[in-house]
């Protein structure tokens, strides 16, 4: 198909997540090797309503595929979940010439990026988030690196916990899906998993479990905590008293969002970014790119938002048999 689009915009939004860079710095790239001009639009849908729009370069995004956050910042935005504010961004996007723009963000920002497209600018999405939650795609940008700095801090943990002889609850980001839990809980050998998608975990269960295991010997008890159950804080005086064995809760928090991404996030990053712009080349809007099957592919973004997934039983299961 002819190429109609002469200005790709790109943006980020919602909450930030290493590799982000590499996604951006690759729609540049890609977009300025098929001759098009690119434009950064600044604090996600927040800088399109004020216009903070710059214009991006090959050498603006040299030295950005190593680094944390995203050189184009994000914000989350009130204002345009609105339909007024709708209006307004694809106005905005007119005024610039922004005829093509890529979203990369998390669902919330594909519900944004939906609206614009529906008022005639051709958006592209790419996933773009530390929880693994968009249903469309096996994959998504960022989860890489935030489930590595959460195993490298529980090890951390594990070792004082261990030396005192306690129980740690170590609480995981995540939203309302367990794939960092689950995945930590894995990988660090925990003794609990506890999962919002498995919300009737059993305290006393938990409780029995702390006292078997110290009769046995075992000097520490990992307790792996999503952010969707919370609660650590009280959770832990409740075991403590409960058990008699010290118990702390430490919630790792905003450090899994940041650092630098890992080969895998730089790599998704920099393909899903490529097939961005060339979804657009090819005339193509309202799409979400996703990783599936070893593919990369991509959905309508309406279908994509009415997917659905889970955590695997099959991963649960094993995760609890291994950690007896
Ligand atoms: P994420 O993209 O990480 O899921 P949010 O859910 O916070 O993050 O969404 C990011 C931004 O996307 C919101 O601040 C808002 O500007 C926009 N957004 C979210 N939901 C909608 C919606 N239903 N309609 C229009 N814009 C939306
Ligand atoms: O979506 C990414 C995420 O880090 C979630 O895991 C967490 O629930 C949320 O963002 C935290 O948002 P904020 O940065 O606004 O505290």
């Amino acid at each position: 198909m002819e190429n109609k689009i002469n200005t790709i915009g790109v943006l980020t939004s919602g909450g930030d997540a290493p590799g982000m860079n590499g996604a951006i710095r690759a729609v540049v790239r890609r977009a300025i090797s098929k001759g098009m001009n690119v434009k950064g639009i600044l604090k996600g849908f927040n800088g399109l309503l004020n216009e903070e729009i710059i214009d991006l370069h090959a050498s603006d995004v040299s030295d950005t595929i190593e680094r944390g956050g995203t050189i184009l910042y994000t914000a989350r935005c009130a204002e345009f979940r609105t339909a007024e504010g709708q209006q307004r961004g694809a106005e905005v996007c007119k005024k610039h010439g922004i005829d093509g723009l890529v979203v990369i963000g998390g669902d919330g920002s594909f519900q944004g990026a939906q609206k614009l497209a529906s008022l005639g600018i051709n958006t592209i999405c790419i996933p773009g988030t530390i929880d693994l939650d968009i249903a469309c795609t096996e994959y998504t940008i960022g989860f890489d690196t935030a489930v590595n700095t959460a195993m490298e801090a529980i090890d951390k943990v594990r070792d004082t916990s261990t030396s005192h002889e306690r129980c740690s609850i170590i609480e995981v980001m995540g939203r309302n899906a367990g794939y960092i839990a689950l995945w930590c809980g894995i990988a660090n050998g925990a003794e609990d998993i506890l999962l919002p998608e498995k919300y009737d975990y059993d305290e006393q269960k938990i409780i029995n479990n702390i006292i078997a295991n110290r009769k046995r010997g075992k000097k520490h008890h990992i307790i792996i905590n999503a952010e969707g159950i919370g609660h650590s804080t009280s959770m832990a005086k409740r075991i403590e008293a409960a058990t008699g064995v010290e118990t702390r809760a430490t919630i790792l928090g905003h450090m899994q969002r940041g650092g630098s991404p890992t080969c895998k996030d730089r790599v998704y990053a920099s393909i899903m970014g490529a097939y961005a712009v060339d979804l657009l080349l090819e005339g193509k809007s309202n799409r979400v790119v996703g990783h599936k099957a070893g593919e990369y592919v991509d959905f309508d973004i309406d279908e994509a938002l009415a997917m659905t997934k889970g955590i695997s039983e099959y991963q649960f299961e094993v995760s609890k048999s291994l950690s007896v």
